[in-house]
């Protein structure tokens, strides 16, 4: 059983970790962002995507999404975690906070494709709670261990990108109970669950949203608090997969089950 890694932004290597394989896959649905990079953290087999390409060359906009899942998948996957940069909407978030979130707004309107099952196959899967309830709680439980802290559960709104938001936006998203704002998180997490893939994310604020500062959003400010934040994920995600039981509990195995039509 493998354990996937999803690199956010600032996040392309896994330097450190011990690469054992790379492999260039080419899926039903395209060509994923870049190679996996298949290693070893704690004697458990890691699986390594940068969401953004190795050079930070695709948008938000363009990850071509399921083609990274499928490929996931593929190679033995059965569980992500996901690094997800993100702006704080509530005002007790500061930049460098680590936050698990525990539900989502969908605020890219259809615009990215977010099923598998689009032609013959009509099936609605169950998204009460998007993130992996046992992996989620794995995470919770290491940032403990390693003595990181991290703010437990939260809403991530997702929006189209690639341009940052309104503070008018903003002050909607808040209004309506986001914790944070983010271009990434779907549909990655809903292709997990429709292929019974265990799906969390660490999301790193790296600025305050739009209108909570008075300062202009730059996109040097993202990245350098997301690299400012590595060593903190890497030494979070050392503790979680020692964590991580070889079998699963949760629902996300059992997805498809009663999900057709
Ligand atoms: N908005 C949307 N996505 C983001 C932000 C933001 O402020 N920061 C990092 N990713």
């Amino acid at each position: 059983m493998r354990i996937g890694l999803i690199g956010g932004s600032g996040l392309y290597d896994i330097e450190g970790i011990n690469v054992l394989d790379e492999i260039s896959l080419t899926t039903p649905y395209g060509i994923p962002s870049a190679s996996y990079k298949v290693g070893e953290i704690e004697e458990r087999e890691i699986v390594f995507l940068p969401r953004h390409g190795i050079s930070h060359n695709i948008p938000p906009h363009k990850v071509n999404y399921r083609a990274n899942i499928w490929g996931f998948k593929n190679l033995g996957v059965e569980r992500i975690i996901s690094v997800n940069a993100v702006g704080g909407i509530n005002r007790l978030l500061q930049p460098g906070d680590i936050l698990i979130p525990n539900q989502i707004i969908d605020f890219t309107f259809g615009r990215r494709i977010s099923t598998f099952y689009e032609n013959d196959r009509v099936l609605h899967v169950d998204f009460t709670d998007p993130f992996c309830s046992e992996l989620s709680h794995n995470i919770l439980k290491a940032s403990e261990n390693v003595g990181i802290k991290v703010v437990k559960g939260g809403t991530y709104i997702c929006v189209d990108g690639p341009r940052l938001e309104t503070a008018k936006e903003i002050e909607f998203f808040s209004s309506i109970g986001c914790d944070v704002v983010g271009m990434t998180v779907m549909p990655e997490a809903v292709l997990a669950r429709e292929l019974e893939i265990c799906y969390s994310s660490i999301c790193v604020v790296t600025n305050p949203a739009a209108g909570i500062s008075t300062k202009k959003l730059t996109s040097k400010e993202v990245l350098i608090m997301m690299k400012s934040s590595l060593y903190k994920i890497k030494s979070l995600i050392k503790g979680i997969v020692k964590l991580i039981p070889y079998d699963r509990h949760c629902q996300c195995k059992d997805a498809l089950k009663d999900a057709d039509l």
